[in-house]
């Protein structure tokens, strides 16, 4: 979908208008029939769009009254984009113009998130399947549009590599996808490869890897924006792991294919790189991925293993399908050198996540202060990528003890998500954030402005938070 700004939507055959004038729409040459449908929707207080197919084109009319400097107001103004996106495809009209300012970047969001479709591995299919090629956005503020499609670009891409099957993306594509990201958008991108990974002795990652037959790879993102405060970065981490089938401790196969999504952190500590880089924030960030397919094949690990962290740390690995941990750990190890004011890490990381609150929001707990979480919270509000917080209470750490190593990587059926957690505050020195992004980051059926598939979650939130986080 290409995105533009445009002066106006003069002479456009399709058009969509937020609140127009009685007047505005007469100037328009409406035909009176139509304009008293419109102001009787007006007085009835009907909101939503009205399609009107008239002499100059189709023209779509919507009432609201949201207010876009709230949370709530913002939601409504982005679902209402999202309508506007299903009268669109049901009508296979292919190129709009979007004219609602001021909230006109809010309606498009919506629109564009919900119009967004995974084509690529279309074959014969492809030429049938509507798709929105053309979004025209009224306004005159190029600095805020740019800033605005940058975003939109970055989650598309993150939910482009999650939809991504592990055919098309192993961990090898993946940082080959980073590194053209970097160059395209401006962040530096270094991959290290398995001598490198064996070389730091990041036994996690490599434990992981070995039931593999592609090679791991650890991809280290970094951008300082000019104008950026000369201080501590604040680190992104996001869980790689390009394809779960659980290992040897073997996933049922209802569900498994979902599992492709299991690199949804990675995907989000991307797109979140991609939009602030391309926007030109100036902020310092660092991104960390631990990327792996996590296979079972004659050297896997085995339940019953004990591997050793890059910071010393043995873990029993009881159950290899809790291989997220194992991965981020040595990430989180690796992120202390940067002496970070701040490391938020993604990732799918439990089932109890999303058995708990549903693909309605994210997971969150952590060692950060409160002020840091009040941001994060406001940001979530205003993105609608919410948080609930979690507990972070040292009591659940009863349940990651071993017998014969210093922890062990499950905790027992209890508070999943939580044990998970907890088990890696044990990698970390710095102020925390752990976001558990298994509920929302891959939809098996739509939900507000999302179809099905990988979401991005987190590019949002984040980007809208690093915003907020240069400003302060
Ligand atoms: N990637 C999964 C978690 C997941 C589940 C993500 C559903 C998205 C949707 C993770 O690696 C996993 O398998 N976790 C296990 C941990 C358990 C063995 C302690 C789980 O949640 O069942
Ligand atoms: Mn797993
Ligand atoms: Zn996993």
């Amino acid at each position: 979908m290409k995105r533009s700004l445009v002066p106006s939507s003069a002479g456009a055959a399709v058009r969509a208008v937020l609140r127009p004038s009685t007047d505005a729409l007469r100037a328009a040459g409406i035909e009176d029939s139509a304009l008293s449908a419109y102001q009787n929707r007006v007085d009835r207080g009907v909101k939503g769009w009205m399609h009107l197919a008239t002499a100059n084109g189709d023209l779509m009319l919507a009432t609201s009254d949201a207010d876009a400097a709230t949370p709530e107001g913002l939601h409504t103004l982005r679902q209402l984009g999202a309508d506007l996106g299903g009268i669109l495809a049901k009508n296979k009209l292919r190129h709009v113009t979007l004219d609602a300012q001021p909230a006109a970047l809010t309606v498009a969001e919506g629109l564009a998130l919900n119009a967004y479709r995974y084509t690529k591995l279309f074959g014969t299919k492809a030429k049938d399947q509507w798709t929105l090629e053309q979004l025209d956005v009224v306004g005159s503020d190029s600095a805020e549009f740019a800033t605005w499609n940058a975003l939109m670009d970055g989650v598309t891409e993150a939910r482009d590599l999650i939809n991504t099957p592990v055919l098309q993306l192993g961990s090898l594509e993946l940082a080959a996808r980073a590194e053209q990201l970097g160059a395209q958008h401006g962040f530096k991108c270094t991959v290290l490869h398995k001598a490198q990974i064996e070389a730091l002795k990041m036994g996690g990652l490599l434990g992981v890897n070995k039931g593999s037959v592609d090679p791991p790879v650890f991809i280290v993102l970094e951008y300082r924006g000019e104008g950026a405060k000369a201080d501590q970065p604040i680190a992104l981490v996001g869980k790689g792991v390009v394809y779960d089938t659980g290992g040897i401790s073997l996933k049922p196969s209802n569900f498994m294919e979902d599992m492709k999504c299991d690199m949804s952190g990675a995907a989000a500590v991307l797109g979140t790189f991609c939009a602030v880089a391309a926007a030109k924030l100036p902020v310092n960030v660092v991104g960390l991925i631990p990327a792996t397919d996590n296979r079972l094949n004659g050297n896997a690990l085995v339940p019953g293993d004990v591997i050793t962290i890059s910071n010393g740390v043995t873990v029993e690995v009881l159950n290899t399908d809790a291989e997220g941990r194992l991965i981020l750990a040595d990430a989180l190890h690796y992120a202390k050198k940067y002496q970070p004011k701040l490391v938020i890490d993604l990732a799918t990381l439990t089932g109890a996540a999303s058995r708990a609150i549903g693909p309605y929001a994210t997971v969150a707990m952590g060692t950060a202060d409160r002020a840091t979480w009040d941001a994060l919270q406001a940001s979530a509000g205003m993105t609608h990528e919410r948080l609930v917080e979690f507990p972070f209470w040292d009591d659940y750490k009863e349940l990651i003890k071993s017998d014969i190593a210093d922890i062990k990587n499950i905790g027992g059926a209890e508070a999943g998500m939580i044990t998970a957690g907890k088990f890696l505050e044990y990698f970390i020195d710095y102020p925390y954030v752990h976001l558990d992004i298994a509920g929302p980051a891959f939809l098996d059926r739509a939900i507000t402005y999302y179809g099905k598939g990988g979401t991005g979650v987190g590019v949002r939130l984040l980007t809208h938070f690093l915003t907020a986080q240069s400003r302060a």
